[in-house]
């Protein structure tokens, strides 16, 4: 059985979206600048009729959305442009599990002068909303903080962050890669300033996503130009990518509500047999987490061979972190939700989409459990188990 179950690092582009781009390869491949000849305005009329599709699922007007290259791109236009506008203000607020697009960006900025504070976590991966306020200081020009953790999957409490930051005078960024499309977005009751959005975490093409600028705010363009995007993202637009975004953004939203209660089933499925295994426990918010997430630790088990034992039996699963960070360096998520280093090596992703069945979770759920086993005779910290068992019986028994 092939099983993919990696749904938050990509997914397959769904045929439906697929057909929408196709004319835009070979037969309707105009320019949309070039509006002095029909398929110059084909093209045009294909990008705007997508930006009005990728604005209504957010509740934005289209003049709101900026066409990126995906994620990535995105965190960067949102947390530079803010950031290089005004020279007094060198200072940024994030939380300490964003996605390394935020992070690096941060890191970056901090070379350039600029100080980052990062705002802790629960034990759940939710956002500190107190320590969010006391971080703010004069000098703040900008929070950003991720609508839902790639990783483990935690909501984050955006609508009292973005009221915090109103509040405050401050420009709110949400990267909200993992969550458009997943979970309901409404921006203006969110009070989101700036948001990011990918198109290849929703059945789209990879290499396209937008972000939503809300009207009024201002930012610094990253790529010089010809001025395209409102003179923010300069660049001859990806015409199939953008019709193929608007596309998967619009069937994903009409299909949240129906697919997520059948994903969070599987989910729910999925946690509860896993968790029989001895020694396992699940990461993140129980309650406040994405439909299709599910991120577990095996204690005394090596993260790299489970997935790579997963992997011989027709199973593909993820750490959640290691798709991005080029280091073997624990997760800053998992530490930031105060689990020992030891722990953190222990960890598997497993994040379901679409084409994922009942029959494939039981499938996972058998197979795993063996591998576990099989991974825990041969582990180095065997030795570890007994004061381990000793030290739990003695917990339960005081
Ligand atoms: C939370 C989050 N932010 C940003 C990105 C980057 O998006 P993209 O791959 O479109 O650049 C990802 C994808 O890995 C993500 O999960």
């Amino acid at each position: 059985m092939n099983v993919y179950m990696d749904h938050a690092s990509t997914t397959p582009v769904d045929p439906r979206v697929v057909e929408k781009m196709m004319p835009y390869f070979m037969e309707k491949y105009g320019n949309p600048s070039s509006s002095l000849y029909e398929i110059g305005r084909e093209a045009r009329k294909a990008v705007e009729e997508s930006r009005v599709k990728v604005a209504s699922a957010i509740n934005a007007a289209p003049g709101e959305i900026i066409f990126t290259s995906g994620g990535t791109e995105g965190d960067n236009l949102a947390i530079k442009g803010t950031a290089l506008l005004d020279k007094d203000k060198k200072h940024i607020i994030i939380s300490s599990i964003e996605h390394f697009s935020v992070l690096s960006t941060c890191d970056w900025l901090k070379k350039q002068g600029f100080e980052v504070t990062k705002v802790p976590v629960d034990r759940y991966g939710v956002v500190d909303l107190s320590e969010l306020e006391n971080a703010i200081r004069k000098d703040t020009a900008l929070i950003s903080v991720m609508h839902a953790n790639n990783e483990i999957g935690t909501i984050e409490p955006i609508e009292e962050i973005g009221r915090i930051a109103s509040d405050n005078g401050i420009i709110f960024h949400t990267n909200a890669c993992q969550t458009a499309g997943r979970v309901p977005i409404d921006v203006r009751k969110m009070d989101i300033d700036l948001m990011t959005l990918s198109s290849h975490k929703i059945y789209g093409p990879k290499g396209a996503g937008a972000i939503f600028v809300r009207k009024g705010t201002r930012l610094e363009p990253l790529f010089h130009g010809g001025g395209h995007e409102r003179k923010l993202r300069s660049g001859t637009e990806n015409v199939p990518g953008i019709v193929g975004f608007g596309e998967a953004l619009d069937l994903a939203c009409r299909e949240m509500r129906k697919e997520g209660e059948r994903l969070t089933r599987l989910r729910d499925r999925l946690i509860r047999g896993i968790l029989k295994i001895e020694r396992s426990w699940l990461n993140g918010h129980p309650e406040k987490r994405l439909p299709n997430n599910a991120h577990f630790c095996f204690k005394f088990i090596e993260g790299e061979s489970m997935i790579l034992e997963l992997d011989f039996n027709g199973i593909s699963g993820g750490t959640g972190s290691a798709c991005s960070s080029p280091t073997l360096e624990p997760s800053h998520v998992l530490s930031a939700i105060g689990l020992p280093k030891e722990d953190v090596h222990g960890s598997l992703r497993l994040t379901l989409g679409k084409q994922n069945t009942k029959e494939e979770v039981d499938y996972v759920i058998e197979v795993l459990p063996k591998i576990i086993e099989r991974l825990r005779n041969i582990s180095p910290f065997k030795e570890d188990f007994g004061e381990y068992e000793s030290a739990l019986a003695h917990e339960h028994k005081h």
